[in-house]
């Protein structure tokens, strides 16, 4: 059994807290490498992942994503908690309906958060991406990045060095998993 790539996956946990320092280039190509190695349905690859660098649109984003929490908007909030970059995974028509692209948009997720582990950075799954590109705002921020195939906004990921001690996770729920033989 290859036990490092279990460790990862066991140990990983959501990151809150994010030093401002920005990660290195190579260390960001291999987290969207691995998110493009995921599983999608019927291998078709429809989600376009995008990672946003740029101090003034993760502040942007960051800002939209507070006034877009429902039913508790949480303006001056900072949802990505800090991190230095964001990575977008939005669903595009290549998906052949809704519930699959995000399905696929969830896989693609679940890579990049697992290989920001393996090499050394805190991640944070971070929900409202939907919201977030639902607004004029957002939809704006699309066009300026040169996006003009309609996507839908599904989930977004902080990520950074982490600035908090590794979490411990909680006890797994009995019952979680059932062998029928
Ligand atoms: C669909 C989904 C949405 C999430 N949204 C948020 C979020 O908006 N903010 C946040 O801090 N964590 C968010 N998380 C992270 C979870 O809270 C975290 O994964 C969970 O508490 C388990 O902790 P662990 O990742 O350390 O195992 C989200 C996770 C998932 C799968």
């Amino acid at each position: 059994m290859k036990q490092e790539a279990l460790e990862v996956l066991k140990n990983r946990r959501a990151i809150r807290k994010f030093k401002s320092e920005q990660i290195k280039d190579e260390e960001l190509q291999a987290v969207l490498e691995a998110g493009t190695y995921a599983p999608t349905g019927m291998g078709m690859q429809t989600p376009l992942i995008v990672a946003v660098q740029n101090p003034e649109d993760v502040a942007t984003l960051n800002r939209l994503s507070a006034e877009n929490m429902v039913n508790n908007p949480r303006p001056g909030t900072l949802p990505y908690y800090g991190a230095p970059t964001i990575i977008l995974v939005l669903s595009t028509s290549l998906a052949k309906n809704e519930f699959l692209g995000t399905l696929d948009a969830a896989s693609v997720t679940t890579n990049m958060l697992n290989a920001a582990y393996a090499v050394g950075l805190g991640s944070c799954w971070i929900h409202r991406a939907k919201e977030i590109f639902e607004s004029e705002e957002g939809k704006a921020l699309l066009k300026k990045w040169g996006i003009e195939e309609p996507v839908r906004g599904v989930c977004s990921i902080a990520l950074g060095y982490s600035d908090m001690e590794q979490p411990t996770p909680k006890p797994r729920r009995e019952g979680y998993t059932k062998i029928i033989k």
